[in-house]
């Protein structure tokens, strides 16, 4: 059976999630959502689709969501999603339900994975402790959803009316493009375009050694938490903060598909 999953992440949880499950799954082809992905994108004729992605204000990121909504997707597919969060998967599956439902096609199961919040923004990185709590967790939980999406088992899923309630009202406020503007370099930036290379939007560009940010950024925070010098700033909060990406994704794994 023909098996894509689909993976958007900016530090590497949502990759970790969806390289384990697709070595659980024969033939399991892996894609990026990426900037350049959905400006080339193909119809999908697998027979098993999965999408794995970060959770970002209660939602989806814009691109997941752009990307969901311009895919041509074989209808009778199974097709699961699987959110990776800090907190919980608020609207996400019901924002990915929708948009199937308007192509014809149905969401056969829904998963979420607790993983370690890199909204580095507004907080620090989870402690050592707490990352490897979490890491375990995640070994577990891929354990249990990874026979129920080989066997293409359907799981029905519970709305709550109130969370879905305050989840919209959270989503709503999610205007990521423009937040770029927020963020700055210190003296250590040397110039290395890691930023650059691994961001999925292709939003930042190195002009005279410096990266600049181009306003169509969705947040994903993976170019402050990768910075090898730990050179890039948002606002004043992340000046006394640690950084935070998946320690068993190396960030080449992010650098492969979305640049020519
Ligand atoms: C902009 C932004 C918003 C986020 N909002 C939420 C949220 O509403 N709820 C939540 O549980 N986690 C939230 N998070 C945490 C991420 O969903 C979580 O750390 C995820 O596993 C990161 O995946 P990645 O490493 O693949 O990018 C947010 C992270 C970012 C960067």
């Amino acid at each position: 059976m023909s098996t894509t999953i689909y993976y958007f992440t900016g530090t590497g949880n949502s990759l970790k999630v969806a390289k384990d499950l697709s070595g659980t799954l024969e033939e399991a082809k892996l894609v990026q959502i990426c900037r350049k992905n959905i400006d080339n994108i193909d119809s999908d004729l697998s027979e098993k689709i999965g999408f794995v992605f970060p959770v970002y204000f209660s939602g989806l990121p814009i691109m997941v969501k752009e990307f969901l909504e311009k895919l041509q997707i074989n209808k009778n597919a199974y097709i699961f999603a699987v959110a990776t969060f800090g907190a919980g998967s608020g609207i996400s599956v019901k924002q990915i339900e929708n948009i199937l439902n308007k192509k014809g096609a149905k969401l056969s199961a829904s998963f979420g994975i607790a993983m370690p919040g890199n909204y580095l923004v507004m907080y620090s990185p989870y402690s050592e402790e707490k990352q490897q709590q979490r890491f375990k967790k995640e070994e577990e939980e891929i354990f249990k959803i990874a026979p129920i999406i080989k066997d293409n088992i359907a799981i029905n899923k519970n709305s709550n009316l109130i969370a879905n309630a305050i989840g919209e009202f959270i989503y709503k406020n999610f205007k990521p493009n423009d937040k770029d503007k927020n963020f700055w370099t210190d003296e250590r930036c040397n110039g290395c375009g890691t930023c650059s290379k691994i961001c999925p939007a292709n939003n930042i560009k190195i002009i005279e050694g410096k990266p600049k940010w181009q306003h169509s950024c969705e947040l994903c925070v993976g170019c402050i938490q990768w910075c090898p010098q730990e050179a890039i700033q948002y606002k004043k909060s992340t000046v006394k903060r640690g950084r935070y990406h998946h320690p068993n994704i190396k960030v080449i794994e992010l650098f492969q598909s979305h640049r020519d």
